[in-house]
């Protein structure tokens, strides 16, 4: 969750007052989930949900996907964060193929602050080999 302290009374575009003093709270692990945010496959793995009819990145209003804050706090390091995946994936899926060990086994996280792998993600990986490497 995240907290943020009222420096002044304020109505919300919903019409919600909040007081001079308030504490505000919000939930990004709920909303993530949230189906009226997301729609009715909230809850399901869909990383193609991130693009559109042609296949491209469509980036999220920063109040919708909350992850990183938004306003003009919002997190500095977001794009720092994103290019540390992408070349990590990049490097990874270019040199390897990957499958898992257990084809069988539900991929799912701990409830924790950072949400690792519950039990690890176990994968064989094995060079790929072309033209270009050795
Ligand atoms: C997946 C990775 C990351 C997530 C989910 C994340 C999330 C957040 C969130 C939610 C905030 C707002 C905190 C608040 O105001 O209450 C924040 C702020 C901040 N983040 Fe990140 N962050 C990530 C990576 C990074 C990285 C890589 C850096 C630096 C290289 C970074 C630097 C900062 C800084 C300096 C702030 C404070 C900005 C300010 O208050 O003006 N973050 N981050």
């Amino acid at each position: 969750m995240n907290v943020r302290m009222c420096f002044s009374d304020d109505t919300w575009p919903d019409g919600f007052s909040v007081k001079k003093g308030d504490m505000v709270v919000y939930q990004p692990y709920a909303m993530g989930r949230m189906k009226f945010i997301w729609g009715d496959d909230a809850e399901e793995f869909r990383p193609e949900r991130w693009l559109d009819e042609n296949g491209l990145f469509q980036d999220e209003s920063p109040y919708k996907f909350i992850a990183f804050s938004a306003g003009p706090r919002i997190c500095i390091g977001k794009d720092h964060a994103y290019m540390q995946m992408k070349i990590f994936s990049v490097v990874l899926l270019s040199s390897y193929i990957f499958k898992l060990t257990d084809e069988t086994k539900v991929v799912t996280y701990k409830t924790m602050v950072t949400l690792p792998i519950d039990g690890g993600l176990h994968v064989h990986a094995s060079p790929r080999l072309g033209p270009t490497r050795p």
